[in-house]
Parts: structure tokens; sequence; C-alpha cells
């Protein structure tokens, strides 16, 4: 049995950049989602998830639908600034309850590149834009301001400094299993 296994859902790369250093870091293997079987988990005492945020989803974790959420820690990966984030409506939307009790959460910053986007996701972020402009003038939140600083940009926030508090948590519960 393996002790840790990376694995990470991403569509433009960012998620993957956290989930290699973090594997790097910790000498683990990592996987991409979709090329993970449930059964293949169990073959880790311990798994570190990463998604990117997709509006209300975390891509990839439907692989773990029905883990309990013991010896899961979950990464998510988004353009908005974890230190003004209020992440609980996509945390509800995406885990049990089980895991919302059990898993230990960490958020991550990734980055956007306009140009690069898929025709639905281009889509998707016009649709939004319009919701946030008539939420600028009613009531906006940080959240709501960076998102219309960054709108049509390119951007990169990737930090490897930002994975070291997971990385001390998961090397604690490793000490902490001997
Ligand atoms: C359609 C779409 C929806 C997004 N929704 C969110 C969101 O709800 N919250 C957030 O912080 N970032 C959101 N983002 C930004 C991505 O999470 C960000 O670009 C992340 O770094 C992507 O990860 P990846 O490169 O691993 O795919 C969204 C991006 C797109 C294209």
């Amino acid at each position: 049995m393996e002790k840790v296994g990376v694995i990470y859902g991403s569509h433009y790369g960012t998620t993957e950049q956290y989930a290699e250093w973090i594997a790097e870091s910790l000498e683990a293997p990592v996987f991409e989602a979709s090329k993970v079987s449930k059964e293949q988990l169990e073959n880790f005492e311990l798994i570190i998830f990463g998604g990117g945020l997709y509006a209300s989803g975390i891509k990839g974790f439907k692989l773990l639908k029905e883990h309990s959420g013991k010896n899961l820690v979950l990464f998510t990966v988004g353009l908005a600034d974890p230190q003004v984030t209020n992440y609980q409506p996509v945390l509800q939307h995406n885990l049990s309850d089980e895991q919302l009790q059990h898993a230990k959460i960490f958020h991550l910053r990734g980055g956007i590149d306009y140009s690069n986007l898929s025709k639905m996701h281009r889509i998707m972020m016009t649709v939004k834009k319009k919701d946030v402009e008539k939420k600028m003038k009613l009531n906006p939140n940080e959240e709501d301001r960076e998102f219309m600083a960054t709108y049509n940009k390119k951007v990169d926030f990737l930090d490897r400094q930002t994975i070291a508090p997971l990385l001390d948590y998961v090397k604690k519960e490793l000490r902490s299993d001997v």
C-alpha cells in the first residue's frame, strides 16, 4: 500500500502544476483523475485531491463521490483570492456531509488566460461577467472586484510557497500514523 497518492482534475494546467509540486515535495505518485479508478484509490492510505474550480464544480472530484472523506486532503484551485473568498457554497455543492466533516481542505490560487479558454468556458465567463456587473452596482464584495479586475486578461497567481500549510498538515498526519 502506498502512503500518499496525489490526484488532480485540471483543464488548463494550474491545478496540475500544484499537484506536481505537492507530489514532488512528498515524493508521492501523481495521477490525473480521469485516469484513476475507484479501486486504485484503495491503494493509498492518504489521498490528496486537487481540483480546479469551475463555477459550482470541482474538476474531477466526482471520482471521490463515494469517499468517506477520512484520510482525504482536498485542495481547490481557483482564480479568486482565497483570503477574500467564501468557499462554503462550492464545498456544500460538491462534498457530502461526511466529507465536509472529515476532509482537510485547502484553497490555492491559480490563474487564467482568457485568450486560451474553450468556447464553452468563454461563454460561461461572459455570463458570469454580466451577473457580476449587476452586482457591482448593488453590493459588490472583494471577490467581485477581483473578478472584474482580471476579466479578459492573462493572470498567473501560482505560488509554490502556498502549498506549505498543506505539506505541513500531511507530514504531521503521516508522522502520527507511525
Ligand atoms: C468557466 C470558468 C468558471 C470558473 N469558475 C471559477 C470559480 O467559481 N471560482 C474561482 O475561483 N475560479 C473560477 N474559475 C477560474 C479557474 O478556477 C482557474 O482558472 C483555475 O486556475 C483553473 O484550474 P486549471 O488550470 O487546473 O484548470 C473559472 C474559470 C472558468 C473558465
